[in-house]
């Protein structure tokens, strides 16, 4: 029989995804050939990207605005004016995937009206079997499917999609090689991602994270330091190293480093701010604190995930550190680094959490008085082995407790900030309110938001701001001199 198009769809595989080995990582190091044809097509037309989730996909998003224009597409403003509508997509919750569906239904108007606009998703979620399934039973508009490891055969898949005009599916399960020199179309010209290590081999009960980006895979030291000084170069004022889990960066190369030796080799580069996100306390080791502390330009702030304050939760999240591990790395940062900024991460409603659990969390948030957190209520991933763990809490009982625990979590913010009324501090000028020329808002090095009076030409520097206002997620100030 003669084979379907449909026979030749690459379907994604959870298991299969999350299967690790103990093989090195083959670095790809040419740079991508785009085929002469696909030039030819795809001359004059326009793409749009839509990114959800987290930094990893806003990076990822660069890399395919790269290969885009590397192929002859134009950034388009609108989506009335695309040729080519790409979808990057976040799996980590339940409603990071409604939104998408939301969109997608969305999107099918504008293909009624333009019937040659290719329509294209990508990211997490297509990474999960169930969601292309879903995607093509229901989705009849969508025209490409492509997983996180197919980024680089985007030319390709492009040229089958004109060529051929069928749909394509072409989701990897397992994770391939780590590419150098794809091409980048960066977002900003000010704040730059860097990434520094893909995946995550945690495997924290709740998150999918490790299925979808595959196994941890480390950038060479070398390669990462060529590409912060072609940023420093170019006069970028802050750059942020990325990965699911920077503290376990190298720990999978046969190297003689770690992060905190990649932190101090970056900090000598001299870029004025460098951030990192995320991590993970069970690598964060003394080092890393200290390299943050001795260098100036390695900025003040951490985010670090505490998920829940009770230990047997944190067991049964898959954490390997108890509270007290938490408390004592949590404790040695702020002892060491002045003003340092700390938030975190914190899931409510793990499966069949009782109240005295919530509570230990409560207590934790109180105890350890953040800075500001992002606050989850959890969400069952299916194919991860919390999905499959019994859960007798109701969602009215876990709304309550999200409740009480952004209160405390607000109360503390605000405190924090109140602490910084009368202080300067030093600020990464971004832009001017759209209403009010004269009020101008970046960041602070412990990554506050300030709005404050500025002249405009401060855009794009690092200022001295006075704050005069706190508020729980912001603080108000007005440029000063020294
Ligand atoms: N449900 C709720 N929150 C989750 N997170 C990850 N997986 C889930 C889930 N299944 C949260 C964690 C993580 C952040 C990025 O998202 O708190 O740190
Ligand atoms: Fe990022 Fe995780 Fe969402 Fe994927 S699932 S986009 S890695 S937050």
């Amino acid at each position: 029989m003669a084979k379907n198009y449909k026979d030749y769809f690459i379907k994604p595989n959870l298991k299969e995804a999350a299967r690790r080995t103990r093989s090195v990582t083959p670095i790809i190091r040419e740079e991508l050939v785009i085929d002469e044809e696909l030039k030819e097509i795809v001359k004059g037309k326009k793409y749009l990207i839509r990114t959800f989730g987290c930094q990893a996909n806003e990076r990822d998003e660069e890399n395919i605005a790269g290969i885009l224009e590397e192929c002859g597409y134009i950034k388009a403003t609108d989506l009335e004016d695309a040729d080519l509508i790409i979808l990057n997509t976040c799996a980590v919750r339940e409603n990071a995937e409604e939104r998408v569906f939301g969109e997608i239904g969305n999107l099918k108007r504008l293909k009624a009206k333009n019937p040659d606009l290719l329509f294209a998703i990508c990211g997490c979620m297509v990474q999960e079997e169930t969601m292309v399934e879903q995607i093509l039973a229901k989705h009849r508009q969508v025209d490409i499917i492509f997983g996180t490891h197919n980024i680089v055969n985007l030319p390709s898949i492009l040229l089958k999609a004109y060529l051929q005009k069928v749909k394509i599916v072409e989701v990897y399960s397992k994770e391939g090689e780590v590419y150098e020199n794809l091409p980048s179309r960066r977002n900003g010209n000010l704040k730059a991602w860097v990434n520094i290590m893909y995946g995550c081999d945690k495997f924290c009960t709740y998150c999918i994270v490790p299925y979808t980006r595959g196994k941890e895979r480390s950038r060479l030291m070398e390669d990462i330091l060529d590409e912060v000084r072609e940023l420093k170069k170019d006069n970028y004022q802050e750059i942020t190293l990325l990965g699911q889990n920077v503290n376990a960066y190298g720990k999978d190369l046969n190297a003689d480093y770690d992060f905190a030796t990649l932190l101090v080799e970056v900090a000598k580069i001299g870029i004025p701010r460098i951030r990192f996100t995320t991590s993970h306390p069970w690598d964060f080791n003394s080092r890393m604190i200290d390299a943050i502390r001795d260098y100036d330009n390695i900025m003040p702030f951490v985010h670090l995930p505490l998920q829940s304050g009770d230990s047997e939760i944190l067991r049964r999240m898959g954490r390997r550190y108890t509270y007290e591990e938490y408390k004592s790395l949590y404790n040695e940062i702020r002892n060491k680094v002045p003003n340092v900024g700390i938030t975190t991460d914190i899931i409510v409603g793990f499966p069949n959490e009782s109240e005295e659990q919530f509570n230990n969390t409560l207590k934790a948030a109180d105890e350890l008085a953040y800075d500001g957190a992002f606050t989850f209520i959890y969400s069952p991933r299916s194919g991860t082995p919390a999905a499959r763990m019994e859960d007798n809490i109701t969602m009215e009982e876990k709304h309550v407790r999200f409740n009480k625990l952004v209160d405390i979590i607000s109360k503390h913010a605000l405190e924090r900030n109140e602490a910084y009324v009368g202080k300067t501090l030093k600020v990464l000028v971004e832009g001017a309110s759209k209403r009010n020329k004269d009020i101008l808002s970046g960041y602070s090095e412990q990554q506050k938001l300030v709005n404050f009076k500025g002249k405009e030409t401060s855009i794009g520097k690092i200022v001295n701001v006075k704050i005069t206002k706190a508020k729980t997620y912001t603080l108000e100030g007005e440029e000063v001199d020294e």
